[in-house]
């Protein structure tokens, strides 16, 4: 069914914010909307911050723009303390991270032919303490401090592409693999072990895996760094029960939401940039 699609309206504050069956997209800066966002509003947090350094989403008040590692943590975790206090007591967060390597001195990238954002008019300068060529560890370092910062620590799941983008080099095997952390506000915590069991041998079912296997999906929108939905379902219905309400503070396309769609439960987005908001919009105003 087709259900009329609501335009951006302006609010009383200086985001926009687009109302839709199950699902809100707020236009805006995570940092100062979420500050406005009740505490305990939502049961988890699935989401992926823009890389340290590796894409360029050309606009002011960017994450992953900052020209040092450590400065990018900081704002991450002072994020993510917003998105902990959001949570009800149970809730938890679902951050899948990728990692870069130190730029060895180069000041830009050239543009990507299938990759926009890719294409960087500045590149960070090594991280003190880094060499050339060095894996920055990125993910980890994000891990460690949200963990200093209060939250529990209780997976890393890996996501392995079988169909990751080739790589020209020669001295190191391909990447394929992104990192996908699940972390918790308390001790105790919703988790349906259930709900994401995975086939194991005799027909039989088992406790799910840390490797999971998801290919990325080509996405013809605007936005270049697109969750697959299969990488986001099982951490929705793990997190989640019907009818909850699940936040995604860098929503981009709204996968994150699609995903809330077709398992009934209802989903915020915040997300800077208004071209991207836009097309959330379009992919979740059609039910
Ligand atoms: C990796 S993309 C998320 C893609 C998303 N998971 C999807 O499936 O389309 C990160 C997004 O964060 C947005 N972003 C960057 N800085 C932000 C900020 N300060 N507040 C809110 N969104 C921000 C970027 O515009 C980008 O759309």
């Amino acid at each position: 069914m087709l259900v009329e699609k609501p335009s951006i309206q302006s609010s009383q504050i200086e985001e926009l914010s687009i109302e839709l069956p199950n699902a809100k997209i707020i236009l805006g800066d995570a940092r100062k909307v979420l500050a406005r966002i009740p505490s305990n509003s939502f049961r988890c947090c699935v989401t992926s911050p823009p890389y340290w350094g590796l894409r360029d989403y050309s606009i002011d008040g960017q994450i992953g723009a900052e020209n040092n590692v450590g400065d990018f943590v900081k704002d991450l975790v002072a994020i993510f303390r917003e998105v902990r206090r959001t949570l009800t007591d149970d809730g938890t967060l679902w951050l899948n991270i990728g990692d870069s390597y130190t730029s060895g001195g180069r000041t830009w990238r050239a543009p990507d032919s299938k990759n926009v954002a890719r294409g960087m008019s500045y590149r960070a300068p090594t991280p003190e303490g880094l060499k050339p060529k060095d894996l920055i560890g990125v993910p980890w370092r994000v891990a460690f401090a949200l963990q200093e910062d209060g939250w529990y620590l209780r997976s890393d799941n890996i996501w392995y592409k079988p169909n990751c983008q080739p790589e020209s080099v020669k001295d190191r095997p391909t990447r394929s693999h992104e990192y996908l952390f699940l972390l918790s506000k308390s001790e105790k915590y919703f988790y349906d072990h259930e709900a994401i069991k995975e086939p194991a041998a005799n027909g039989k079912t088992r406790n799910k895996r840390t490797v999971w296997q998801v290919n990325t999906e080509p996405f013809s929108g605007a936005h270049f760094a697109v969750f697959p939905p299969s990488l986001v379902e099982p951490c929705i219905l793990a997190g989640s029960q019907e009818g909850d309400t699940v936040l995604d503070p860098f929503f981009g396309s709204g996968t994150v939401g699609l995903v809330c769609q077709k398992l009934n439960r209802r989903c915020t987005g915040i997300e800077l940039n208004q071209d991207y908001a836009e097309i959330a919009k379009q992919r979740l105003g059609i039910i």
